[in-house]
């Protein structure tokens, strides 16, 4: 008998036919809507493998609606919408999709740093409002990323992707991790820094961690008072690794000189959301993995664990 697979997304049908193979499939029939929480609670019921993306929330009040799973894939590397620990504990596997969106997504980073840095939306705009009218020195001047100081936050493989790019653009490249990584300092010259002085010396701030509970409001009132006035953050990983209040407040205020952010506490960021009315915030919609070469290998693999699981064979890119 087949098992049986609930997706939580409308993925593109080329994808998702072949696991009829081993699968009696289900799925949440919408592309952009997210499965109402009901809805999917209901879906578990007998299901033996759940396909989530990052807006599924796999918690332990899932698991008592899903007494026969044993498999849950997720369409991200970070797993923060998944309780490991409650899945472990009942002996159910999960896989996320680690190194086929590194480069992709050390490229958003870098795009966001730049647009941030340059003032390049909000140039667009100024053009598209019919607001340019002639040239003149300090219009919309921003800030060098050539020569000037990144800090990374999470030197992870992103991060380190990012830092490769920062050589490019000559800067100094200060980091901070759980874990030293000699063989990276040595290679590209990257030098361990506390947090602190991480926040303090750098031009650039770029978080690159995982959202856990060690991250989760990491960078606060406090360290943002850290940072040099004329600094800028990035944030491409987690919205709930900063406070959102306090980086408003410092944005609003002339202490921090701008923020790029492609991820928020809330997904969707509301609309009236107080970030949003800042002319010096680059905002994206989580966009950072978004090509169709790198979301399109995320799928594979996740169809990779699946099909193993299917096949009764080891699966890869568990996560422990
Ligand atoms: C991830 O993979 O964790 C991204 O945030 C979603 O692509």
């Amino acid at each position: 008998m087949k098992k049986k697979l609930f997706i939580t997304r409308k993925f593109p049908t080329h994808i998702v036919e072949p696991l009829q193979e081993f699968y009696e499939i289900s799925q949440w029939d919408e592309e952009e809507i997210v499965i109402p929480r009901d809805k999917l609670l209901a879906a578990v019921s007998d299901c033996e493998v759940l396909w989530v993306t990052i807006a599924d929330l796999v918690d332990e009040e899932l698991l008592t609606h899903a007494p026969n799973l044993k498999l849950v894939t997720n369409l991200a590397v970070g797993y923060n919408n998944i309780d490991v620990k409650a899945l472990r504990k009942q002996g159910i596997m999960a896989t996320n999709t680690p190194g086929v969106l590194t480069n992709t997504t050390a490229d958003l980073v870098f795009g966001l740093l730049l647009a941030t840095a340059r003032r390049i939306p909000e140039s667009e705009r100024y053009l598209r409002e019919g607001k340019w009218k002639s040239w003149y020195p300090m219009q919309l001047v921003g800030k060098d990323v050539s020569g000037a100081t990144i800090g990374i936050i999470g030197m992870g493989r992103i991060g380190q992707a990012v830092a490769r790019r920062a050589k490019g653009f000559d800067m100094k490249i200060l980091y901070n991790n759980r874990r030293r990584r000699h063989e990276a300092e040595e290679m590209y010259g990257f030098q361990y820094v506390s947090l602190e002085d991480l926040l303090k010396q750098s031009d650039f701030v770029v978080i690159m961690t995982p959202y856990n509970n060690d991250t989760e409001g990491l960078i606060g009132e406090h360290e943002l008072a850290l940072m040099k006035e004329d600094a800028v953050l990035i944030n491409a990983s987690r919205g709930g690794i900063i406070d959102e209040v306090a980086l408003y407040d410092v944005l609003k205020n002339g202490k921090l000189w701008a923020a790029g952010l492609d991820v928020f506490e809330q997904e969707p960021i509301a609309m009236d959301h107080p970030l949003l009315t800042l002319p010096n915030v680059v905002a994206l919609p989580h966009i950072g993995s978004a090509s169709l070469e790198t979301r399109t290998a995320m799928l594979m693999l996740n169809v990779k664990a699946l099909t193993a699981y299917g096949q009764g064979k080891a699966i890869s890119n568990r996560i422990d």
